[in-house]
């Protein structure tokens, strides 16, 4: 897949409407997923319907966890913290820049899926991950919207920071030894971002992308699941 091949973003104007913050990011929600009832402390992302197609791919094997080490990039609550906790994963690296976001998806993967098998890491994107860490398989479901829909820095750090965050993503997975050889990275993202840019910053650093599956919400968003690859095979 080829950044040609990608829808542009939408009108700013759309986008905006699309990402109006509900204003409740400070207080504490709930969220239900799998029969579960899960607390989402102040400033962390309340997932929604993307964040549960990762979550619900990593649960049923789709994006197979089991057996294998697994990054969640950005974790906010972990609802795929869980998942892959529950799904058998080797190991689990809960990572997220907002400390309340480590701890709380740390606590919800020991809650469910028993103590011991993550480890949540304060970082930001691999900044912070500790060398000698090393995954099978990273998932990434980033605040790529390419407007800034609120000034509220706790927003733009849930929803907003735009493409050039997965650009710095990309060029630091291609200079660390954190992904390991045949290793997958999955990123999800809507042309609320803009999708050709970071399919070229990812080419731009020698990662390939694959499409697992593009989804029409009837709206006008298209969301596209990516495989990134390391261009050449594994290495
Ligand atoms: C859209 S939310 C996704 C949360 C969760 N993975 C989900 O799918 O519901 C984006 C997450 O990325 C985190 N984030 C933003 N910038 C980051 C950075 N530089 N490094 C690590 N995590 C970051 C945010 O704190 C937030 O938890």
């Amino acid at each position: 897949m080829t950044a040609q091949e990608l829808p542009p973003p939408l009108p700013a104007a759309t986008v905006t409407a699309l990402n109006r913050p509900d204003g409740t990011l400070h207080t504490t929600r709930t969220r239900s997923w799998n029969g579960w009832d899960l607390d989402v402390p102040p400033g962390v992302f309340r997932p929604g319907l993307t964040s549960e197609m990762i979550a619900d791919r990593v649960l049923s094997g789709e994006i197979e966890t089991r057996g294998r080490r697994y990054l969640a990039m950005g974790c906010g609550l972990g609802l795929e913290v869980v998942a892959a906790g529950i799904r058998g994963a080797g190991h689990v690296y809960a990572v997220d820049v907002h400390p309340a976001s480590v701890e709380t998806a740390v606590r919800h993967h020991d809650r469910l899926a028993g103590p011991g098998g993550c480890t949540g890491i304060v970082a930001d994107l691999l900044d912070g991950v500790p060398d000698g860490t090393v995954v099978d398989v990273v998932t990434f479901n980033p605040p790529a919207v390419s407007v800034r829909v609120a000034e509220d820095p706790d927003v733009v750090r849930n929803v907003c920071e735009g493409a050039p965050l997965l650009d710095r993503f990309f060029a630091q997975l291609a200079g660390r030894d954190v992904l390991a050889p045949g290793g997958e990275v999955l990123v999800i993202a809507s042309n609320t971002a803009d999708l050709p840019a970071i399919v070229r910053s990812a080419a731009g650093h020698g990662f390939d992308a694959g499409l697992v599956l593009r989804h029409d919400w009837g709206d006008g968003v298209l969301t596209h699941l990516f495989r990134f690859t390391r261009s050449g095979g594994a290495r």
